[in-house]
């Protein structure tokens, strides 16, 4: 399976910015190894899609809204609406939706339905605290996260985003030994509850920056990578994507 790099721009970017940023990604010699998306703000979606239209560069959306009927949800983007956009993946529950918009698994599970029922694929993100990791319930706190994938049992393919909240945003990688423990926990997990037909794809997602990527990447447990900080920066994204392009794995 490729391994998928998804960029999350996260509230950052401006029309000409990304103008300049989509441009150098499409410039990019295609990629053969590995998939690439950017997740961009809802509001910009079209104009990423109007850029990569001619190129193998995927849309994710950060979010979608918990109703999956159009109506009276003011501010609300429907995952039908990001499908008529072109988006492909679409982000469920990354921490800052937990921690600023008070989304818990009751909300996210109807998110994670509501993209599944239009066709589209989701990323679950998940991930637990430094103090959760200090108390030793790390692997408690993912496998309640998980269960948003009960439920989806017939589902084929799926994609989880595995984002220590500690790591996110602060410079602090995760170890390779926290990463494959981690990884290995949610394939069996999700391998256990959903049966062995499905294929999973395990995502690392917390400060993956050009000068940690060739470590990062080459975990045989890594499918790929999340990336914040460092998306929003053309070199540095495509150094991330390059390296994932070449690693052995
Ligand atoms: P970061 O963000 O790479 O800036 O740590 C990752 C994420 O939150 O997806």
């Amino acid at each position: 399976m490729k391994k998928l790099i998804i960029g999350n721009w996260k509230m950052h970017g401006r029309i000409s910015d990304n103008n300049q940023l989509l441009r150098s990604l499409v410039d990019h010699k295609p990629f053969r190894r590995i998939e690439v998306a950017v997740a961009v703000p809802s509001v910009y979606v079209f104009q990423a899609e109007d850029l990569l239209a001619n190129s193998d560069i995927r849309i994710a959306a950060q979010d979608v809204s918990r109703f999956s009927v159009d109506g009276a949800y003011t501010g609300e983007n429907s995952a039908a609406m990001l499908n008529d956009l072109g988006v492909f993946y679409v982000l469920i529950g990354h921490s800052e939706r937990r921690q600023y918009f008070g989304e818990n698994n009751d909300i996210l599970s109807e998110k994670y339905g509501a993209v599944v029922k239009e066709g589209l694929v989701p990323v679950l993100c998940v991930g637990e605290t430094q103090a959760e990791r200090n108390a030793g319930i790390a692997e408690q706190v993912i496998s309640q996260q998980l269960e948003i994938l009960s439920g989806y049992d017939s589902q084929t393919q799926v994609i989880v985003a595995y984002e220590p909240v500690w790591a996110i945003g602060s410079g602090n990688v995760a170890t390779v030994e926290q990463i494959t423990a981690m990884h290995t926990y949610i394939k069996n997990w999700v391998l256990q509850k959903m049966g062995s037909a499905v294929s999973i794809r395990v995502l690392y997602g917390g400060s993956v920056k050009e000068d940690n990527a060739v470590v990062i990447l080459s975990n045989v447990n890594v499918d790929g990578a999340l990336v914040g900080g460092a998306s929003l920066k053309t070199s540095a994204f495509l150094s991330i994507c390059e390296y994932a392009e070449k690693t052995e794995y």
